[in-house]
This record gives structure tokens, C-alpha cells and sequence, in this order.
């Protein structure tokens, strides 16, 4: 049964060789006399030709065939016909003379084409998942993100990192999602928690002495779910003794260079740039800046107020106001008033007023605030690098709107004046965060990255009694691709007299941090090293590298966006005598998942 070589693969080194191949008719011509089928498999499509003169057996079975039936095939391979040639794929010079077919498996008709960009609904796709992961598009993510992984375990091997696995049924640690919990039978009433990443296993591996940890971990949260989120994702997760911030990031650019030319033949140069929070959010308005094109946002407060232009905005209010622009480079014909303001009701999100602009013509503005710029024409258009025939759009405001507000047309501009360049992989990592943030929905503060994150050497005093903790930056680092958050990691608490503090910051009181996390305060006083890590989010790295639009489509098996899988119908509803087990009784009458 020993097959020669994948279908896709043959090519004109076989040439006049018998070869045995396996795979699902992809698509069947019937010409009469002469039958065509191309085979596939995962790595492609091979050319098959059953000739009723030369083989009549063969061509029997050839006539039988339907799509997606499994055949094995004996043939010769030879060039096909002048003009016949297929440049699009590897296999396209030959094809296969059939002197054999035998049927392995028919298959009935399928709910849905084996075919790229044919339009289905989400949900069949996902029910009949298998046969989408049969479309080409899917083969090659699917075998893309083994070889990511393939690449970042060669990296860590070969660097001295210890692969060592964490424990899924785990205890509730904050990483700032909801659990997903699973009931305890020996324990009634108690509860695992799946873990939402390993960050607290990992830390312990670095008291235990393994001084260079990786682990391709899977982590669960039960949150929104969004193109960029899944309930149960993977983690590239790294941990490390002995390093500063600096040692880490490089390690991590070692890894991503390796996968970069494993994946996709890029040599990427290191070492990657590394910008402050402050610095990201004032050039692009978003701690997730896209480096991949220009338009970055300018500072031009002085400018505005020294000219007494819209005086009332910046001088009747109680905190500081910021003027600040974007250039949308010719963007003059292409916007009119009315898309203008369709743009201003869509950033309405973010709190702005109103959205400034201007386009500028040869001596003078037109159009929206043009009037009121007029008398600073020169000053402005200089400093701002503003030419004919561009659009200036500015926002007077506080820091955060100032920043959401461009931040979020300076992409959208760019998208519509087509200035995103597409297969360029724009690294940066983004430094110096604050250690905490205010999180408005809730109505408080929180740790920035996770409440295990060192403050900045020379910031630990903020978190003393009498000061103000939220003055405090971290050591801390995130990794940025094109605009989208990778992943992210800190030098980490190591002392128990620093986290207690944290954990006071935080508003727990001594006794219910000791209560929760008693196991690891305690673990610090035992001898602990000075240590930090990093996770990348493995599934947004493949999605990236795949140039996925979700990363559904960079996973095998994914969940929908009710964080149901249509194919097995998870999650279900279980047996009476399952629940009475684990002490369970379910209140809620379940509804039955579509
Ligand atoms: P963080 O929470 O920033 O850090 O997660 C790291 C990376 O994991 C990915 N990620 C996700 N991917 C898909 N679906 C999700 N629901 C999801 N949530 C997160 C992102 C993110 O950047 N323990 C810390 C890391 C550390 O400090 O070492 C942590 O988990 O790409």
C-alpha cells in the first residue's frame, strides 16, 4: 500500500515512473474517450488521465467516480500535452496515465464545495468543519501554524529552554476574564479553574530553579468573543530567571525571526524598535500602534492657542486640552463634506465634540474649519508637512479622546486612501506601561498587565502608603504586528513585601490576598529569584502570518461566536445522573443549542 509521494508533489522528477498515490477526486471532466480527474491531497493537486483506448479497467472505475470519493491510483507519470501546462501549481507540467484506480471510500454529496472563496454559512461550514478543513486555504493555515510552532520549539530548544507542562484543571488565577470552571466529584461543591494562561505555574517553575521555561499552553477565558478571540486559545508562553527586560525582548525576537523565516522566507531585522506607552499612544494614538505606514499624529497645542484659535475650547475647562492633527495625504478630492461628517458620527464613540479639518488649497483652507485656520495657513501647513490638495483632520480635546479619536481615523483613512501596505510585517514593541489603568467599566483601577508586574526600578515607592500607586509605570512590554497586540510580558514581583503592596493597591485587603494567593506570597519568601516572561498569542501570530481574517481560520477546530462548536454541539447538556455525581442541580431549564 506504500505510497510514492503526495499527489501534490509529483512533478517532472518522476518523469516515466510508476507511482502509487492516494487522495479525493477533486474534479472530474468527462470527454468521451478521455477522462480527466485531479487528485488532491494536502499538499495539492495532480493532473489524472484515463485514456478508454489504452486502459479499459481504468477507465471503467474513472467513469464510476464521483467528488470526494477516496481512490488510490497506479500510473506513469508523463508531460502533458503542448499547451495543457498548468503554471499556477506544482504539478502542473505532468500528469498521471492511469493504469489502476481502485474506490476506497464514495462519498456521498457534500453540504457544501471543496473550494476557496465560495460563499456558505458560518455555522455549516463549522458543523461540517472537516470538509472545510479540506479547502485549500484552510490546508495551508493549518499546516502554516505547525510549522510556526516547529520553528518557535527549534528556537527554545536550541537556546536552553525547558519545555514543562501546567496543569489545565488549575486553580482561578486573575488574568481579568470570567473562568471556565469544571466541577469537582471528589470535592463537592469545589471547582477547577482551566487556566487563563499558566502565569502563576510559571513563575513557581522559576522558584523551582528551571531558569529557562517555555510551553505551548493552551488558555481559556470566557469573554466577548472577537476576530481576535477565542475562548480556549494557545499561548507561546516563556519564563525566565536571571534576565532583565531587555534579555527577554531579545529572546523573543530571536524566536519570531526564526518562525519568520521558517513561515514565510522573511529575513526580518533586529533588533525590533522599542517605543514608551507615552511615545505610542502621543505618535498613534493607541498602544497597539500600525508601523506599517506614516500619517502619525502631531502635536500642534502651541501653535493653536498662541493664535487664540478656539480660545473658549482650551480656557473654560478644568483639565488640559490638546490640539492635535493627522494628515490625510490627497485626500482633498476624495472626501467630501458629507463623508466628512459621516466620519464624525462614527468617532462620536469616543467622546469627541467635534472633529476639526481643513483641506488645504494653494495660499488658503476650504471647507469645514478652514475660516477659522485661514489666519495661521502658513504656520500650520509647515508644521504639520501639510501639502495641496491634503486633508487635515485635528481634535481639541483631553489626552485619551485626542488619542482615540485620531488613533482610530488615522487607520481608517488610511485603509480608504489604500496606504496599508500588504505582505509587510512591521514588528514593534511597546515599553514602559503604566502599572495600572482605569478600567471605566467597572469604575476602577487595575493592574495594567497582571498584578504579578514590577513596577519601574526607582517606582516601588509609589506603592507606599501616603503616595499615589497609579503614578507608578511598569516594567513591562508588549509586542506589537501591524497594528494588532501579539502578546505581552513583565519583569515580575519577586519580593512578598512588594506584591503585598500591589495586592493593596489593587484594594485587597492582606488577608483575603493571603487567602487567594497565600500558596505563592509565601513561595517569594522561600528563596525566590528575580524573574519575568512573556506569552504571544500563537493563534493571532498564525492568523498574521496566514493573512487570516480570524483567527477561526488558523485554528482546527474552533468555536462560533456564542463560544459553541456546531460540529460536536459543545457545550451539552449532561446526564441527571452525571450532575447528581458532582452535587450539581441546574436551575435553569437549558436551551437546546442550534
Ligand atoms: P496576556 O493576557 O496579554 O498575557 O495574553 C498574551 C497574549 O495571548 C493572546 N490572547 C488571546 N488570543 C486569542 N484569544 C484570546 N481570548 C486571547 N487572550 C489573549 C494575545 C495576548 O497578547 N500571562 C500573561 C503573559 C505574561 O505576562 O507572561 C498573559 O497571559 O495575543
Amino acid at each position: 500500500m506504500q505510497r510514492t509521494t503526495y499527489a501534490g508533489l509529483v512533478n517532472e522528477e518522476y518523469l516515466n515512473q510508476t507511482v502509487t498515490l492516494f487522495g479525493w477526486v477533486d474534479r472530474r471532466r468527462d470527454l468521451g474517450k478521455l477522462i480527466f480527474i485531479d487528485l488532491r491531497d494536502r499538499e495539492g493537486i495532480v493532473q489524472l488521465a484515463f485514456n478508454e483506448d489504452k486502459d479499459q479497467a481504468a477507465f471503467a472505475v474513472a467513469k464510476e467516480v464521483r467528488n470526494e470519493y477516496v481512490v488510490k491510483v497506479v500510473g506513469t507519470v508523463v508531460n502533458r500535452a503542448q499547451g495543457q501546462e498548468n503554471h499556477d501549481i506544482k504539478s502542473g507540467k505532468v500528469e498521471v496515465e492511469v493504469t489502476s484506480m481502485e474506490v476506497l471510500n464514495a462519498s456521498e454529496t457534500l453540504p457544501f464545495e471543496v473550494r476557496d472563496n465560495t460563499e456558505v454559512n458560518e455555522d455549516l461550514l463549522l458543523k461540517y468543519r472537516y470538509l472545510e478543513l479540506r479547502r485549500p486555504s484552510m490546508q495551508r493555515n493549518i499546516k502554516m501554524r505547525s510549522t510556526i510552532t516547529r520553528a518557535t520549539r527549534e528556537f527554545f530548544d536550541n537556546n536552553g529552554f525547558l519545555d514543562i507542562e501546567t496543569p489545565d484543571l488549575a486553580k482561578s488565577t486573575p488574568e481579568g476574564a470570567r473562568d471556565y470552571l469544571v466541577p469537582s466529584r471528589v470535592s463537592k461543591g469545589h471547582f477547577y479553574a482551566l487556566p487563563q494562561s499558566p502565569q502563576q505555574y510559571k513563575q513557581l517553575l522559576m522558584g523551582a530553579g528551571f531558569d529557562r521555561y517555555y510551553q505551548i499552553a493552551r488558555c481559556f477565558r470566557d469573554e466577548d468573543l472577537r476576530g481576535d478571540r477565542q475562548p480556549e486559545f494557545t499561548q507561546i508562553d516563556v519564563e525566565t530567571s536571571f534576565m532583565d527586560q531587555h534579555d527577554i525582548m531579545d529572546f523573543t525576537e530571536g524566536m519570531i525571526q526564526n518562525v519568520m523565516k521558517k513561515t514565510l522566507g522573511i529575513d526580518v531585522t533586529l533588533p525590533f524598535p522599542r517605543i514608551t506607552w507615552q511615545e505610542s499612544m502621543d505618535r498613534f494614538g493607541t498602544d497597539q500602534p500600525d508601523a506599517r505606514f506614516g500619517m502619525e499624529i502631531q502635536d500642534v497645542t502651541e501653535l493653536i492657542t498662541e493664535n487664540d484659535i478656539a480660545t473658549p475650547v482650551f480656557e473654560n475647562t478644568d483639565h488640559e486640552v490638546l490640539a492635535r492633527a493627522i494628515v490625510a495625504p490627497g485626500a482633498a478630492d476624495k472626501y467630501s463634506r458629507k463623508a466628512i461628517d459621516a466620519k464624525e458620527q462614527y468617532l462620536d464613540r469616543y467622546g469627541v465634540q467635534r472633529l476639526v479639518w481643513a483641506k488645504v488649497g494653494a495660499d488658503k483652507f476650504s471647507g469645514g474649519s478652514g475660516k477659522m485656520l485661514n489666519p495661521i495657513f502658513a504656520e500650520l501647513t509647515n508644521r504639520l508637512g501639510a501639502k495641496e490638495g491634503d486633508v487635515i483632520f485635528m481634535v481639541f480635546d483631553r489626552f485619551k479622546v485626542v488619542s482615540d479619536v485620531l488613533g482610530a481615523l488615522r487607520l481608517n483613512v488610511a485603509a480608504e486612501l489604500d496606504l496599508i501596505p500588504e505582505n509587510v510585517y512591521k514588528f514593534l514593541w511597546v515599553i514602559d506601561w503604566p502599572l495600572f489603568e482605569y478600567d471605566e467599566g467597572d469604575q476602577r483601577w487595575v493592574a495594567a498587565h497582571h498584578p504579578f508586574t514590577a513596577p519601574n526600578e526607582g517606582d516601588e515607592h509609589f506603592l507606599d502608603d501616603g503616595e499615589d500607586p497609579h503614578q507608578a509605570h511598569a516594567q513591562s512590554y508588549d509586542i506589537i504586528l501591524n497594528g494588532l497586540e501579539l502578546g505581552g510580558g513583565s519583569i515580575r514581583i519577586h519580593t512578598a513585601e512588594l506584591q503585598e503592596k500591589m495586592f493593596k493597591a489593587l484594594g485587597f485587603a492582606k488577608e483575603s490576598a493571603y487567602a487567594q494567593f497565600g500558596y505563592f506570597l509565601n513561595a517569594l519568601k522561600l528563596g525566590f529569584p528575580p524573574h519575568g516572561g512573556i506569552a504571544i498569542g500563537l493563534d493571532r501570530f498564525a492568523r498574521l502570518l496566514t493573512g487570516a481574517g480570524n483567527i477561526r481560520e488558523v485554528i482546527a477546530f474552533p468555536k462560533n461566536s456564542k463560544a459553541i462548536e456546531p460540529m460536536t454541539q459543545a457545550p451539552s447538556v449532561v446526564s441527571d445522573a452525571q450532575l447528581e455525581e458532582l452535587g450539581i442541580k441546574v436551575d435553569k431549564k437549558p436551551e437546546i443549542n442550534e
